[in-house]
């Protein structure tokens, strides 16, 4: 827990809905977080052809999609923004401002965390700033992610989570937070973040694909556990107030250790291409999509997870009865 910080424990029992995901109750609905895209160059949603019942949507639609998704009893929300002009030197603030508020000026009881990471806006495609030999720059890199925390926090996010592996962002995330009054907002860190073969159908629609090389130098090699569970502790001392793993299915077996390690809350993301993978043998009459996905959750929490992040995150309560 970061000692600068105003509040510490307090920030998970912020509201109802941040104390249902953190709970340490077996899984249910309430522990189930939803991913949403908006991309500026919309004006209608798009169907996502590999990620069955996911779409962009543009700055109206993603209003009716959040609509109906709490009336199926989505509390929990990870936004994606998606902006139309790439750049490397600045935020497209204006945009961020404009779908954060309308947001939760419509759905105030929406919990509403946004992703803080580059790929979606560098013209190169990477989680970071680079350098002139085309390097991670990481200095410069956390500046402008804190940058985006802030920009967030400011237009009314909820919750910050970042997932571009830099050094050092969760502590400077949380000092920006708390030297302009938002030490209330909790950083969601995606601690344990492997580099996966599993984030391509994301990719696509958050058009955020490396344009050349890998996220090797910065997501973590599963090969490696030590640095798996090193990341999350590191993660905790700089003031995260809840973990991740992801992708859910190379990490079950960390979760556990992670946490006991940690004392936090450990979510598992079950990432696009997991959820393709379902939908793929679904839609060859392998199994029933909906049993599948039931089982694959039970296994998460079965490995201690204390909430999921999952696209089907809206067929919740349909799925778990
Ligand atoms: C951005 C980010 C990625 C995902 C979440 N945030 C992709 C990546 O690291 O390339 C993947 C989520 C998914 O596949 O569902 N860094």
């Amino acid at each position: 827990m970061s000692s600068e910080s105003l509040l510490g424990l307090r920030r998970n029992r912020i509201n109802a809905p941040l104390r249902n995901l953190v709970s340490s109750e077996s899984l249910n609905p309430k522990k189930l977080v939803q991913p949403i895209f908006v991309a500026e160059s919309l004006k209608a949603p798009e169907k996502m052809s590999s990620l069955p019942g996911v779409f962009r949507d543009s700055q109206d639609s993603i209003l009716s999609q959040i609509e109906s998704d709490l009336k199926n009893g989505v509390e929990h929300f990870l936004l994606f923004l998606v902006p139309e002009k790439k750049s490397d030197d600045s935020i497209p603030k204006s945009f961020y401002k404009n779908v954060i508020g309308s947001i939760k000026s419509k759905f105030p009881e929406t919990f509403l965390w946004v992703d803080t990471c580059l790929c979606s806006l560098t013209t190169h495609g990477h989680c970071g700033l680079l350098d002139p030999k085309g390097r991670i720059d990481n200095i410069s890199s956390v500046k402008r992610l804190s940058e985006l925390a802030l920009c967030y926090a400011e237009s009314g996010a909820d919750g910050i989570s970042p997932s571009d592996m830099m050094d050092g962002r969760i502590r400077s995330h949380r000092n920006i937070l708390d030297s302009n009054g938002f030490q209330h907002v909790p950083i969601m860190s995606y601690s344990t973040k492997f580099k996966s073969h599993f984030y391509g159908p994301f990719r696509e629609a958050a058009e955020s694909a490396p344009g050349y090389g890998d996220r090797s130098s910065y997501q973590i090699d599963v090969r490696n556990r030590e640095d798996s569970i090193l990341s999350s502790i590191r993660d905790t001392e700089e003031g995260a107030d809840l973990l991740m793993v992801k992708p859910g299915i190379t990490s079950i077996d960390l979760i556990t250790p992670i946490k006991e390690q940690t004392g936090l809350p450990v979510g598992a993301y079950q990432v696009s291409g997991e959820y393709a993978s379902i939908a793929m043998l679904a839609e060859n009459g392998f199994c029933k999509f909906e049993d599948a996905l039931k089982e694959t959750w039970q296994v998460f929490s079965r490995a201690g997870a204390s909430y999921l992040i999952t696209y089907a995150a809206r067929r919740g309560k349909e799925i778990l009865g």
